[in-house]
């Protein structure tokens, strides 16, 4: 698959959602050096900056080749990040995606995450990667009770628990997975070639 071009940039009421660019390195060390934004994810505290610079270029990468797209999140007008969003291992030749996003907790309870999950989806239903995706899934681990919420309300479907399926940190996870089909086109069936 290759890269939907250019870049979508996506507005909504407050918010601003733009390609994060190398400069948006310090912030990105800030969100992802702090431990309560990454309680629940694979990945260890950030401590220098090139940490932060090669998750950038990582994503950027992951779009170049059609991949992924990670969304940087600010107020319309306003410079400080607010935290990131985006899709991440597409499957069924893009049809199906897996969504992503992190929000600064000095942010939280804003209702920054709702606005942004919601317009990415939308794009992603409307747009896509080259088509638009007829299924998003989501992975949380269990006790991630913002998250859980979060994806509640914005229509996601709790289709249940999957034992050990994460490991890290030295660790296996019962992860919690969410499905949001589309409304239209044929909700995620793909042709079958035999
Ligand atoms: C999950 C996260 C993105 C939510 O961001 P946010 O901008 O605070 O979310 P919103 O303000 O849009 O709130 C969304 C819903 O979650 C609820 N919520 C937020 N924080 C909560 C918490 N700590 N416990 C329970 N519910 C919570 C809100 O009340 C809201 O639901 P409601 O409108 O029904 O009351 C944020 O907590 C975060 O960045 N967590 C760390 C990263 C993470 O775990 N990402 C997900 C990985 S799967």
């Amino acid at each position: 698959m290759t890269a939907t071009s250019p870049f979508p940039l996506i507005e909504t009421d407050r918010l601003l959602l733009a390609p994060l660019a190398d400069s948006d390195s310090e912030e990105v060390l800030a969100l992802f050096s702090d431990s309560r934004v990454l309680e629940f994810y694979d990945m260890d505290v950030f401590t220098r900056k090139e940490e932060a610079l090669a998750w950038i270029q990582k994503h950027r990468m992951r779009f170049d080749v059609g991949d992924g797209i990670r969304w940087a999140i600010r107020y319309k007008g306003q410079r400080p990040l607010l935290g990131t969003c985006g899709f991440n291992n597409l499957a069924g030749q893009g049809h199906s995606g897996e969504i992503g996003y992190e929000i600064s907790p000095a942010n939280w309870g804003n209702g920054v995450a709702t606005e942004a999950v919601r317009a990415i989806i939308d794009w992603a239903f409307l747009n896509g990667f080259n088509h638009p995706l007829r299924r998003i899934v989501a992975r949380i681990m269990l006790g991630n009770e913002a998250s859980a919420r979060l994806l509640k309300k914005v229509g996601f479907q709790d289709e249940g628990i999957m034992k050990r399926a994460g490991h890290w940190k030295g660790a296996s996870h019962d992860l919690r997975i969410f499905t949001l089909p589309s409304n239209g086109g044929n909700g995620g069936a793909q042709p079958v070639n035999c």
